[in-house]
């Protein structure tokens, strides 16, 4: 019978086919161990001189990693694997025989790595981060989904800027210029006030010109927006949204979290409630730090990591300047230099993987920031009827699947989060 690998505990004791790629081989005169794996996990084969004619015997001692396969054998139990149990192998095919595999055990840098990552997603390593990666994707949509929100999926192709004009992808759009997406977020904002709750997921576009560990061109965000709700109400959608992923990830994935030998406790310390500091709070703790910034900056990579490092659980950091912020932002009435916005930054160094808000639901005042931002005006036409129609208070936020992924994972650097990055100076493969 042909099994998938992870489910050989379901055939101990009972011959069975495996179809898959030859990972590594391992030779002892009479005995050869061929690690098998198939995508779902991976097996030890066992092939003893003595069970399988000489010539394949002979075959199986010289070929190449990566030769696709298919194995027939016994599952045995064999408790010294992580799986449980191994094949003893009675009989193999050789699907094809690979040319010599490029990717050695030996230390390959970033850049022959990702000139191959076509065949680096094979590694353990990559399946595993790729693993965590569908899974956080899960629990995010679950996470929405399970409490009403309606998935509304915005466009790629838009007319205009949503995260400022300095990092926008161009495209020629049949003669019109038009742009490739920066964030859903100003179309979910129709729809909330069409459906209350909802939430896009796709990918986003910037032409980040600078070369940093948390930034690509192309990135995942999941991004929620719900009417009638205030930046407090954003807080505490934001917390709980990333206690409960983080669990559900950590609970889901330990054997992956385990390969990557990801230190669980800082994970598992990622409770109610977060830390919350005023952007001018952030400012006092980063001066103690020795990482003075004057009032109106934005942090930087630095920043962040400097302060995420203060804290064991996320931090979630309110009230930055307006000034330096997205032009939809709702100024504080409290104070009208700060806005009404929020940033998560992820603890052990990582720093911000959400950003979010409350939206300014006042016509004249979006009118005036269009106009200080220099931003088209006939391109925010439509947005601007969101706050002739029924305008009401509304807030939401976008986390970048890609910083999330590489802070669970551990990892240093976004580029491996992601089965094909795309970044300022790689386009391929
Ligand atoms: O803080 P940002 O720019 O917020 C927005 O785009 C809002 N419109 C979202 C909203 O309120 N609906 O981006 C949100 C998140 C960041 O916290 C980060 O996780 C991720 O998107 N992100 C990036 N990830 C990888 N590479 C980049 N260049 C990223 N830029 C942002
Ligand atoms: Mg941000």
């Amino acid at each position: 019978m042909r099994v998938y690998v992870e489910d050989v505990a379901r055939h101990a004791g009972e011959e069975v086919t495996v179809r898959g790629w030859l990972y590594h081989r391992r030779s002892s005169g009479k005995l050869h161990f061929l690690l098998v794996r198939d995508g779902t996990a991976t097996i030890q084969c066992v092939m003893f001189v003595k069970d399988v004619p000489p010539e394949l015997f002979e075959r199986a001692g010289r070929l190449p990693q990566e030769s696709s396969l298919e194995v027939t054998g016994t599952v045995r139990a064999d408790a010294r694997s992580p799986l449980g149990y191994e094949l003893a192998v009675r009989d193999l095919r050789v699907l094809q025989e690979a040319d010599e595999y490029p990717i050695t055990p030996k230390e390959h840098g970033p850049a022959f790595l990702l000139d191959h990552r076509h065949l680096w997603l094979r590694s353990s390593r990559q399946h595993a981060i790729m693993r965590v990666r569908a899974s956080v994707v899960r629990a995010c949509r679950e996470y929405f989904d399970r409490r009403g929100f309606t998935l509304l999926d915005a466009p790629i192709f838009t007319p205009a800027a949503c995260e400022g004009t300095t990092t926008l992808f161009g495209v020629d759009y049949f003669g019109t210029p038009a742009y490739l997406t920066q964030s859903g977020q100003l179309y979910i904002e129709a729809g909330a006030m069409a459906f209350g709750k909802v939430y896009c997921f796709g990918p986003t576009f910037r032409a980040e010109k600078s070369k940093t560990r948390r930034h690509l061109t192309e990135f995942w965000m999941i991004e929620p927006e719900v009417a009638f709700a205030d930046l407090d109400d954003d807080m505490a959608l934001a917390e709980d949204f990333l206690v409960e992923v983080v669990g559900r990830v950590v609970a889901e994935r330990r054997a992956e979290l385990a390969t990557l030998e990801r230190d669980l406790a800082p994970l598992e310390r990622v409770q109610k409630p977060f830390p919350r500091v005023r952007y001018e709070e952030a400012l006092a703790l980063l001066a103690a730090d020795g990482k003075p910034l004057a009032f109106g900056n934005d942090f930087g990579g630095d920043e962040e990591t400097v302060l995420s490092q203060r804290f064991d659980r996320p931090v979630i950091v309110h009230r930055y300047p307006a000034a330096s912020k997205a032009f939809y932002m709702k100024p504080d009435p409290a104070d009208p230099r700060l806005a009404l916005c929020v940033d998560v930054l992820a603890p052990e160094g990582y720093g911000e993987i959400i950003g979010g808000g409350q939206r300014e639901d006042d016509l004249a005042a979006l009118e005036r920031r269009i106009a200080e931002h220099n931003l088209p005006a006939d391109a925010f036409g439509w947005y601007l009827d969101l706050r002739r129609y029924g305008t009401v208070p509304h807030a939401g936020f976008g986390m970048g699947i890609e910083r999330m992924v590489a802070w669970l994972c551990g990892l240093h650097h976004v580029r491996e989060t992601i089965p094909f990055p795309r970044m300022l100076e790689r386009l391929t493969p």
